[in-house]
């Protein structure tokens, strides 16, 4: 049986904040960030937490890192309350939050790693060990950052330092929020591959935010969305992709001069779009059945004289059930 790593129950969280009204006015205001959350994450796994700007996916990871403190509900990692038994709970913990706190400029990557390994006790030998471990494995070595100052650091640098840090107590439970914001492909598929790693080799349990669909569907073994502090669906990537309607996309490219735009409108389709690209067509024919209409429809193209270079059925993307959860709003 997989332990359970986190468990959060009804989470809710308001923000009371002062709207600016004119120069010298201002009006109190509530922000509604959490409207009760519940999950569980288990040893082994990496959840996905996603969602739109402002869903409440920060404020769910600084609730279950000690950070902030919920108006009601209650979270534990591995059992231990994170605000009655938070020091505990710190212990469990690896965190690596958007904002990189608490880097000095003026010490170099190896000596930042040193610093905080010695904030967290460890000592000596073993902290040398740990330091030099995660500074291959992060590729900072590589990339010849470990002894440059962290001031000069770059973005992906940065990230690579402070999911190294987050990793130096060689924690159970890892809460990542958007580790790999604004980094290029290469940083970004290496820390991928690492959490993936870090969960299925090391039965790490992984909480991970992202906007990034493609991210998402090949990191995290479960998702959980949420719009605006609810959850509005969750479950693997495929099981949500199949909660959606089954619409499919005909992928066309074709070349040609006819009438494109009257061969389209005689079918029966949701939605058509038609691109034209280097003298060729690109057409995405939406539809609930492709197999009842794309017989008529190739005919149709090969006896208006059109070729067709590719065709193409998609299926559902984890972003269509991004889009249809957000504009649908929420689930009561
Ligand atoms: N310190 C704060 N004071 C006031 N309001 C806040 C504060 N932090 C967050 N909020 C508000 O709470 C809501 C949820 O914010 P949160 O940061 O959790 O969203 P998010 O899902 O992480 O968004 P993003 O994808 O933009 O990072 C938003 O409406 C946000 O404006
Ligand atoms: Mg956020």
């Amino acid at each position: 049986m997989r332990r359970e790593a986190i468990v959060a129950e009804d989470l809710k969280k308001k923000y009371i904040t002062k709207k600016r009204k004119g120069l010298l006015r201002s009006e109190k205001q509530v922000v509604e960030a959490l409207r009760g959350i519940s999950f569980k994450i288990y040893e082994g796994e990496v959840v996905g937490l996603l969602g739109p700007n402002g869903a409440g996916k920060t404020t769910t990871v600084k609730i279950v890192s000690t950070l902030l403190i919920p108006d009601e509900g209650n979270a534990w990692v591995y059992g231990y309350h994170v605000v009655n038994e938070a020091k505990k709970v710190r212990e469990k913990l690896g965190v690596m939050l958007t904002v990189e706190k608490g880097f000095y400029g003026k010490l170099t990557g190896r000596e930042n790693l040193e610093y905080f390994g010695a904030l967290y006790g460890l000592k000596g030998k073993e902290l040398k060990k740990r330091v030099e471990y995660l500074l291959e494995l992060l590729e900072l070595e590589k990339l010849g950052a470990s002894d440059r100052l962290f001031e000069e650091y770059s973005l992906g640098m940065k990230a690579r330092l402070n999911l190294a840090r987050a990793l130096l107590r060689d924690p159970p439970v890892l809460l990542l929020d958007e580790p790999t914001l604004g980094l290029d492909p290469p940083s970004a598929r290496r820390i991928r591959e690492l959490v993936k790693t870090l969960a299925h080799k090391q039965s790490k349990a992984v909480l991970y935010t992202t906007h990034n669909m493609f991210e998402a569907e090949i990191v995290c073994d479960r998702i959980i969305l949420i719009n605006k502090g609810r959850i509005v669906a969750k479950g693997t990537p495929e099981q949500l992709k199949a909660t959606i309607p089954e619409i499919k996309t005909i992928n066309l490219i074709i070349r040609g001069v006819g009438s494109i735009d009257s061969i389209f409108s005689g079918i029966n389709a949701e939605k058509v779009s038609i691109e034209p690209t280097d003298g060729l067509y690109n057409v995405k024919v939406q539809v609930y059945k492709p197999e009842e209409i794309i017989d008529v429809l190739l005919k149709k193209l090969v006896n208006n004289g059109f070729d067709i270079i590719s065709l193409k059925i998609e299926e559902p993307t984890l972003e269509d059930v991004f889009i249809y959860f957000a504009e649908k709003g929420v689930k009561q």
